[in-house]
């Protein structure tokens, strides 16, 4: 018979994510648990209940309300991500990451077309997806006049409208904690890079800032080095580094709180395939 009374370890199992995730979802969400001492007890019924009760529903919701809410942002985003981090960001990845013209490389979650512009001067092909309309039309705009090799692209980071094995670099610039379920953009990362490709992510570290959720549309907040080196590995990334990029990220609400937070930078390699020898 089942057990019905579970602890951390089993809960994860059984919701399959790990045991850093589930502690990260008891203190963000309405997960339910109790705390008896210093050990969490579930209830197997209740955290089935709770899985079937409507979330689903609730992320397409949270995919809806974060793509209207880039949709409105993008004529005044340029101006809000200079405040938040300049131009600093994009030199110090293209400083730590060698990108040469004759790579094909990606821009996930292009936004306004940042990281875009720098790797234009730098690889052979950039494509550029978003999936606001409204961010990718202002990237466009921007874009296609001076650099002829970008090519923009409307898609979701989850399912990318991109062949498998075609790109050398995938970048994505603060997109993760936009993304209800990053494993599944890690997976689809992975599949589109060339065996011996490389993925490099640039984002938050794990912050306190709860009111990034409600006035920035952000569902994490932030990420922890460890857990984001295991979500890479267990994506099928080798060679996974995490470490701090160098800057941070400011940004005010509109009550005037202010928020610093960290950036960082993981990185990794598509295994190469194996030969038949
Ligand atoms: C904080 S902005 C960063 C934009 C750009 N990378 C930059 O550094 O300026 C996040 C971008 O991710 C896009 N985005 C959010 N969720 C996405 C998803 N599920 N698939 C593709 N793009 C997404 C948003 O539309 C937005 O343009």
């Amino acid at each position: 018979m089942e057990k019905e009374v579970l602890n951390l370890e089993e809960a994860s199992a059984l919701l399959g994510v790990s045991s850093k995730t589930l502690l990260k979802m008891l203190r963000e969400e309405e997960v339910p648990a109790r705390k008896i001492g210093r050990e969490w007890r579930f209830s197997r019924s209740a955290l089935l209940e709770w899985l079937a009760g409507g979330n689903s529903q609730e992320y397409v919701t949270a995919e809806k309300v974060v793509r209207e809410y880039f949709d409105r942002l993008a004529p005044e985003y340029d101006a809000t991500r200079v405040k938040c981090y300049g131009s600093d960001l994009r030199n110090l990845v293209l400083d730590k990451v060698r990108v040469d013209k004759k790579m094909v490389v990606a821009d996930i979650g292009c936004g306004t077309g940042y990281l875009t512009r720098g790797l234009a001067k730098k690889a052979k092909t950039v494509v550029a997806v978003d999936n606001s309309p409204e961010m990718l039309s202002i990237a466009q705009r921007g874009i296609r006049e001076k650099e002829e090799n970008v090519r923009f692209l409307l898609g979701e980071a989850g399912r990318l409208p991109l062949a498998a094995d075609s790109i050398d670099l995938l970048f994505a610039n603060m997109l993760l904690h936009h993304l209800i379920d990053p494993g599944e953009a890690l997976r689809e990362f992975a599949r589109v890079l060339k065996p011996g490709g490389g993925v490099v992510i640039t984002d938050v570290e794990e912050h306190p800032h709860q009111w990034l959720k409600k006035e920035k549309s952000d569902i994490w907040l932030g990420f922890d080095r460890e857990e984001l080196a295991e979500w890479l590995q267990e994506s099928g990334f080798t060679a996974v580094e995490v470490a701090e990029l160098g800057c941070d990220c400011c940004t005010t609400s509109g009550s005037g709180r202010e928020a610093r937070i960290k950036s960082l930078i993981a990185t990794g390699r598509k295994p190469e395939q194996k030969t038949n020898a």
